[in-house]
C-alpha cells in the first residue's frame, strides 16, 4: 500500500483514497461545504484546501487522491499533506470572507443556528472581520412547494441540493441560474419540489440555513433538542435515524448515516414526516387493560387467558426482537406463532431503497419462529377447536384492508382473544380483551433488518402512566411481577 504523511505522521492508505477522508479518519477536522460522500465531487467551495509538499498551489482535499506507490520504490512516501500550515489557515480565512460576502447576519432568526457550518467554520477558521462595504444582495424567501422554503440570501452555492436532485433522485428540479454575484439556486420554471418523495433531504444536505423545512421551520431552537438513536420504520432496511426530542415530544427525524452503507444517507419523506405519529395524543390512547369493554386488572386478564385453553399468537413484524421473543413464549405450541404485516413500497431509487418490504422486523420475527402469510392455517386450527385463545400484537398502520379483515375473522372465531396495541382499533374493540402498549419511540429494543443486521433503537419518549412495553405485558400475563 502507498505510504503518505499527514502533518508529519506517516500512514499507509490504498491508492485512490480521498485525502479529505483520510484526514477525517485521523481525527483531523477538514472544513468543507460542497463535499458529500453520497454526491459527486465538484470542489467549488474551496474550503477544504490543504498543502501538498512540493506543489506550488494549495489543493482541494475533496478531490485529491493518494497516488499509487512507485514500482521501483514501494516504500517511498508518495505524498506529504499539511492541514495546519500558515498558507492553509490564510486560505481558509479568505474563503470564509468570500462566502460571507453576501451572507446575512440573521443567525438569531435562522433555523440553522446551532448546527450551521458557516457559523462553526467562521468561528474556527474565519478572520472575524468583514471587508465588505457594499450593500449585500437581497432576495425574498420563496416556497419551493409545500415542503421546502428557500432563503437565497443565505445560500453559499455549494450545489449539494442541485446535485441531489440530479444524481440521487434524477428529478432535476433544482438548478443554478445567473452568473457571478447574481448566482442563485432556483427551480426550473418555478417547478415545485412537492412531486419529489425524497425532497426533505435537501434540508439536511444544505450546510447553511438556505433550505429549510416548512414542517420544522421556526418550531424549535436546535440546541434544546436531544438526539436519540433510533431506526426508520419505513422499510425492512430499518435505516438508522436520529429522533430529535425535547419536552417528551419528537420534533424532527434526521438520517444517522452508517459508514459503508450509502442507503442510510437519505430518508424518504413518508418516514421523515412520520414522527408526528410518535407524538400521540394521550386522550386517544387506552388508559389500561380492558376485558369485555370494561377496565380490568392484569390478574383478571391472565385468568381469562389461562382458562381459554390452547393459545396461538400473532405478531406484527413492526415491533422489536425482545417483543417477538416474549410474545412467542405465550404460544402453547412453537408452531403456533404467526406473523402479520403486508405493507410494501414501490422501489423508486434502487440504490437507496434496498427492500420493498414495509415490515421492518419481518426477519427478526421469522427468526423467532413467526410464520408470515399463513393465517389460513391459524383459521383452520381455530375452526377445528385445536386453538381456543389468541394473543395478537397489532399495529393497523402496517396491514392492508384485506389482512385487517382476516384478523377480525380470526378474533371472531377465538373463544378468547387479547389484542395488544398502541392506539384503539376496530380489531381491539372486537377482541375479548385489549392491553395498551408503548410505541417504538417509548421503548428500547432492536430489530433485524432484511440483510440480517441488528439495528438498535433507544427510548426517546416517556410513555403515559400505566402503559407497558410488550415484554412487561407478557410478564404480567405470566404472573411475573413487573419492577416499578
Ligand atoms: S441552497 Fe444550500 S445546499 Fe443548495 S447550493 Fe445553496 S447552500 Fe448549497
Ligand atoms: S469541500 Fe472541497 S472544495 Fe468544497
Amino acid at each position: 500500500m502507498p505510504r503518505l504523511k499527514i502533518n508529519d505522521v506517516e500512514l499507509e492508505a490504498p491508492a485512490g483514497a480521498l485525502v479529505l477522508d483520510l484526514c477525517r479518519e485521523q481525527g483531523i477536522d477538514i472544513p468543507h461545504y460542497c463535499y458529500h460522500p453520497a454526491l459527486s465531487p465538484v470542489a467549488t467551495c474551496r474550503m477544504c484546501l490543504v498543502e501538498l509538499k512540493g506543489q506550488p498551489k494549495l489543493a482541494t482535499s475533496c478531490t485529491t487522491t493518494v497516488p499509487p506507490a512507485p514500482r521501483d520504490n514501494p516504500e517511498a512516501v508518495v505524498m506529504e499533506v499539511l492541514t495546519n500550515s500558515p498558507a492553509v489557515a490564510d486560505a481558509r480565512a479568505s474563503v470564509m470572507d468570500f462566502l460571507l460576502m453576501n451572507h446575512p447576519l440573521d443567525c438569531p432568526i435562522c433555523d440553522q443556528a446551532g448546527e450551521c457550518k458557516l457559523q462553526d467554520y467562521s468561528y474556527a477558521y474565519g478572520s472575524g472581520d468583514s471587508k465588505m462595504v457594499e450593500p449585500k444582495r437581497r432576495y425574498r424567501y420563496e416556497d419551493l412547494g409545500a415542503k421546502i422554503v428557500i432563503d437565497k440570501n443565505r445560500c453559499i452555492h455549494c450545489t449539494r441540493c442541485v446535485r441531489f436532485t440530479k444524481e440521487v433522485t434524477g428529478t432535476y428540479e433544482l438548478t443554478v441560474a445567473q452568473r457571478g454575484s447574481h448566482l442563485e439556486v432556483t427551480t426550473y420554471s418555478g417547478k415545485s419540489l412537492d412531486g419529489n418523495p425524497w425532497a426533505g433531504n435537501v434540508v439536511d444536505l444544505c450546510p447553511v440555513g438556505a433550505l429549510t423545512s416548512r414542517d420544522f421551520r421556526f418550531n424549535k431552537r436546535v440546541w434544546y433538542l436531544k438526539p436519540v438513536p433510533s431506526i426508520s420504520r419505513y422499510s425492512a432496511t430499518a435505516s438508522p435515524v436520529w429522533l430529535d426530542v425535547d419536552q417528551n415530544r419528537v420534533w424532527r427525524i434526521r438520517p444517522r448515516p452508517l459508514p459503508g452503507h450509502p442507503e442510510t444517507f437519505f430518508l424518504h419523506d413518508e418516514e421523515r414526516y412520520a414522527y408526528h405519529s410518535y407524538n400521540l395524543d394521550p386522550s386517544r390512547r387506552l388508559e389500561g387493560p380492558r376485558l369485555k369493554g370494561e377496565r380490568a386488572s392484569f390478574d383478571r386478564i391472565r385468568e381469562a387467558l389461562e382458562g381459554a385453553g390452547p393459545v396461538a399468537v400473532v405478531g406484527q413484524g413492526t415491533f422489536g426482537n425482545e417483543s417477538a421473543e416474549r410474545l412467542g413464549s405465550l404460544a402453547t405450541e412453537e408452531s403456533w406463532r404467526f406473523g402479520t404485516g403486508d405493507k410494501h413500497y414501490p422501489i423508486l431509487l434502487p440504490k437507496h431503497q434496498l427492500s420493498a418490504d414495509g415490515i421492518f422486523n419481518r426477519r427478526g420475527f421469522s427468526e423467532r419462529g413467526f410464520r408470515f402469510g399463513l393465517l389460513e392455517i391459524l383459521q383452520g386450527l381455530l375452526e377445528a377447536g385445536t386453538v381456543k385463545g389468541l394473543v395478537i400484537l397489532h399495529d393497523e398502520a402496517f396491514s392492508s384492508g384485506r389482512e385487517s379483515e382476516r384478523l377480525l375473522g380470526l378474533v371472531g372465531r377465538a373463544a378468547f382473544s387479547l389484542v395488544l396495541e398502541c392506539l384503539p382499533s376496530e380489531l381491539g374493540r372486537a377482541a375479548t380483551a385489549t392491553v395498551p402498549i408503548t410505541t417504538c419511540a417509548e421503548e428500547s429494543d432492536a430489530v433485524t433488518n432484511h440483510q440480517g443486521e441488528i439495528r438498535r433503537y433507544e427510548r426517546a419518549l416517556q410513555p403515559p402512566m400505566g402503559i407497558c412495553t410488550v415484554a412487561q405485558v407478557v410478564n404480567e400475563l405470566k404472573g411475573v411481577p413487573v419492577p416499578a
